[in-house]
Formats: structure tokens, C-alpha cells, sequence
């Protein structure tokens, strides 16, 4: 009994951890200023990106691909910058993060 609790804490753990690198990845890197979790700011909110791409197979892919090179259209005409200097290590934990939400 005690060891499934210890998994279940280190789960657990080990998510809130991921969460909030994801979260302090989006802070430095700007994504706030154009994008919130829950509510639509010159970006789609995240929740929304998560709800539209989740059942989406090479979600996490494209995304990454969009965040690297910008663009508009998936949205409306206001482009998202793109982040050529980012590793997709780092993007791939935010893109995790978001389809998570
Ligand atoms: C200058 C404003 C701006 C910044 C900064 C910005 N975004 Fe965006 N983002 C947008 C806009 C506008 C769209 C909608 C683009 C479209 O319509 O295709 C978007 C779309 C997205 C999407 C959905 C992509 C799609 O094709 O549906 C994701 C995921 C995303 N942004 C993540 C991020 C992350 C992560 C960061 C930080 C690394 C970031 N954005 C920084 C404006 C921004």
C-alpha cells in the first residue's frame, strides 16, 4: 500500500514539475504577451489550442514546426512570431504542457 502512494506522489510530482518548467519556458520566452492559458489575447488561448489539436495525430510535431517558424491562418490573419533559436527540446516541453491543458 505505502509504494503505491509513493508512486502516485511521484507522479504527481514529477507532473507539477514539467508543468511548471513548461510554464517558466513560455514566461521567458514571451508567449504571455500574446497568449494565456484560459482566455483568447492576440493568440488563441492554450486551452483552445489544446481542444483543437488533441485529437490531432502529428499534433505535437506540428506544432512544434509552428512555433519554430511562425505564421498565420490556423487562427485568423494575425501572425505568430517565430522562435528560430529555440531547441525543440524546450518547444516540446511547452507543446506537452499546452496539449495537456
Ligand atoms: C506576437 C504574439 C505572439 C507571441 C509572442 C507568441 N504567439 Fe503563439 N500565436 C500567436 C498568434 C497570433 C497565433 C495564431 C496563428 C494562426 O492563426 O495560425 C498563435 C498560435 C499559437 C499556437 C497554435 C498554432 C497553430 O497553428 O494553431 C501555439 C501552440 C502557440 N501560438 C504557442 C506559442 C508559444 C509556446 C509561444 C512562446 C514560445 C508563443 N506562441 C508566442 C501570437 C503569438
Amino acid at each position: 500500500m505505502r509504494k503505491i502512494f509513493f508512486i502516485v506522489f511521484l507522479f504527481t510530482f514529477n507532473t507539477a514539475l514539467a508543468n511548471e518548467v513548461a510554464k517558466n519556458l513560455s514566461q521567458k520566452n514571451g508567449c504571455f504577451a500574446c497568449h494565456s492559458v484560459k482566455v483568447k489575447v492576440l493568440g488563441p488561448s492554450f486551452v483552445d489550442v489544446s481542444k483543437k489539436y488533441n485529437s490531432h495525430q502529428d499534433a505535437r510535431q506540428l506544432l512544434i514546426e509552428k512555433i519554430k517558424n511562425g505564421g498565420s491562418g490556423n487562427w485568423g490573419n494575425v501572425p505568430m512570431i517565430s522562435y528560430p533559436n529555440l531547441s525543440d527540446k524546450d518547444i516540446g516541453v511547452m507543446v506537452d504542457w499546452i496539449l495537456e491543458l
